[in-house]
């Protein structure tokens, strides 16, 4: 046990979530190249290698060069053993997006100091909200003319509700960027670009009691950084771990990672802040890491191989305790039975490899004959347990979907209701009938086109979609509720998912309000269990 917990304690597996063009992926490939597990940039830069690497085997990905599906990468750096999720952020933001979140332990928020928080940080940031994980914020693109610092750490508070730490504060920006103040040490790390150094570069820093300070900074900029010092101390949180572990507070960082700035700064206090693999929720209570021997998982993606010969699929989990050995047995609760995990594969920097072992922490990779589901646990525990589902997050686009040649309605029915249970889509009935009419829900557009590429490919289905106007999806939570008698807007629609709740589509936002005020004792969730 010594030893699984000293790998598991030196773990540290977090998603990085921003809006498209933050810098995420540039980001990213900072870290690992800090880590030395590449050693020059721009061989992740996403477009190029390592997206492609993950899932080069699908078409659709191909034909638009876009990756579908998130990816993991795991390095080590200084004694820690590092394990970022990756979560698509373009077109092919997906229910998998939010469903990576359940997977990690904190979340780095990287933010575009020209444009402040964004309408896709807003969406993910409301999952980790849920779970109550560290949130870090990294505010990059100190190279280019930002906003207002103080309404930067403004923006974030309002928009998202959470308080802000800046660990270091910025001393211009653009081209009058001269670097950061780090405010416990309180030195200046004096900006130089070093984007063209396959390695970090010299960070020089200084005293900001320094003499030559004013000489370096320019009398200006010393004078508005004095100001904003003594601005924040007064206006700012102080920093609190036990508030940061709660997800309670923000500890902000400043940097351009295009030139290397900053990150690694960034990594070290992180890495410090944040969490090893943290406790979960079962059936049994906790299961905490640091005390439970035996190897538990669940698994939070599930991934179709798009050879239409073999369909395979990828079943993504999460390593929650114990130790993983390739080949071995455990049992899959959900399935009832003992199952032998094969053909791990983890993904090291830019390249698939096969794994050997693995640790509470870890994601892996395995081969799943279509077994699994999202949300199902595996356990070589004597004392099983289930841990607690992953939840359904709510759709933003609607479809209505009917295959061409009606003589083909049960592979169409087969083949929808695969591609449902690997959670690419969600499927939907009509309140009143039974299953001539599918409503398809998806999280982001793309998943459209992938279900009418891979019922065509796979299943021989030719399909035709009728978009629908709805954008808010409400599960009810209240086990007693009578449908009929229930009264909504007229933009509201009532249908029912495959195991027959009932739930509530609607055109405009307000209108779920009005809904709510009409229907004393309704209880409308954003997430369905
Ligand atoms: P994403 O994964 O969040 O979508 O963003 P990504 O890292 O791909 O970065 C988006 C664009 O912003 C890229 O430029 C990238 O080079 C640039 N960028 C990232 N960090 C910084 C920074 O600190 N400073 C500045 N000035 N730019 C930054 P691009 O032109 O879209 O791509 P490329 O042609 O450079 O590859």
């Amino acid at each position: 046990m010594a030893d699984i917990k000293s790998e598991i304690k030196k773990r540290r597996t977090f998603a990085i979530i921003s809006h498209p063009d933050a810098g995420k992926t540039t980001l990213t490939e900072k870290f690992l190249l800090y880590g030395g597990a590449i050693n020059q940039a721009g061989s992740v830069k996403g477009k190029a290698t390592a997206k492609h690497a993950v899932s080069d085997w699908m078409e659709i990905e191909k034909e638009r060069g876009i990756s579908v599906t998130s990816s993991v990468l795991q390095f080590e750096y200084e004694g820690y053993c590092i394990n970022i999720l990756d979560t698509p952020g373009h077109q092919d933001f997906s229910e998998d997006t939010y469903r990576t979140l359940m997977a990690a332990d904190s979340a780095v928020m990287v933010i575009d100091a020209s444009k402040g928080v964004e309408a896709q940080t807003r969406k993910l940031f409301k999952v980790c909200v849920m779970r109550h994980i560290p949130i870090f914020t990294f505010i990059n693109k100190m190279d280019r003319e930002a906003m207002d610092t103080f309404d930067l750490l403004d923006d974030i508070e309002k928009e998202l509700g959470i308080a802000t730490c800046p660990v270091n504060w910025p001393i211009g920006s653009g081209k009058a960027f001269k670097g950061v103040y780090d405010r416990q040490k309180r030195e200046v790390e004096l900006f130089s670009d070093t984007r063209k150094g396959t390695t970090q570069g010299e960070v020089r820093t200084i005293d900001i009691e320094a003499p030559e300070i004013d000489e370096i900074l320019g009398a200006d900029a010393k004078a508005t950084l004095e100001e904003e010092i003594e601005l924040m101390d007064g206006a700012s949180a102080e920093f609190d771990q036990e508030l940061v572990s709660k997800g309670e507070l923000s500890p902000v960082f400043f940097g351009s990672a295009l030139t290397n700035f900053g990150v690694e700064t960034f990594l070290e206090h992180f890495l410090q802040m944040t969490t090893s693999p943290l406790p979960r929720m079962s059936d049994k209570g906790e299961i905490d890491p640091l005390t439970e021997e035996d190897f538990s998982a669940f698994v939070f993606k599930i991934q179709a191989n798009m050879n239409k010969n073999h369909r395979d699929r990828i079943a993504f989990m999460r390593i929650c305790s114990g130790k993983f050995e390739a080949g071995m047995s455990v049992y899959h609760m959900q399935g009832g039975k003992e199952v032998r995990l094969s053909q791990p594969q983890q993904l090291m920097a830019s390249e698939r490899k096969i794994v050997e072992e693995a640790y509470g922490g870890d994601i892996i990779g395995v081969f799943d004959p279509g077994i699994f589901s999202i949300g199902d646990t595996l356990t070589s525990a004597k004392d099983r347990f289930c841990y607690e589902g992953i939840p359904t997050f709510a759709p933003e686009h609607f479809a209505r979907v009917r295959q061409v040649d009606t003589m083909k309605r049960k592979q169409f029915i087969k083949g929808i209701n695969q591609i449902a249970q690997e959670g690419a889509i969600q499927i939907f009935q009509e309140y009143n009938t039974g299953m001539e009419e599918i409503i398809v829900g998806v999280v982001g557009v793309l998943q459209f086109d992938v279900l009418k590429y891979r019922l065509n490919n796979e299943y021989n289905v030719e399909i035709r979609m009728e978009n629908l106007p709805y954008e808010h999806i409400r599960w009810i939570e209240n086990e007693e509720i009578n449908l009929d008698k229930l009264s909504g807007t007229s933009d509201m629609k009532k249908i029912k998912d495959l195991k027959g709740r009932p739930l509530l589509l609607f055109v405009h936002d307000w209108s779920i309000r009005m809904t709510q005020e009409r229907n004393e004792g309704l209880i409308l969730s954003e997430f369905g269990r």
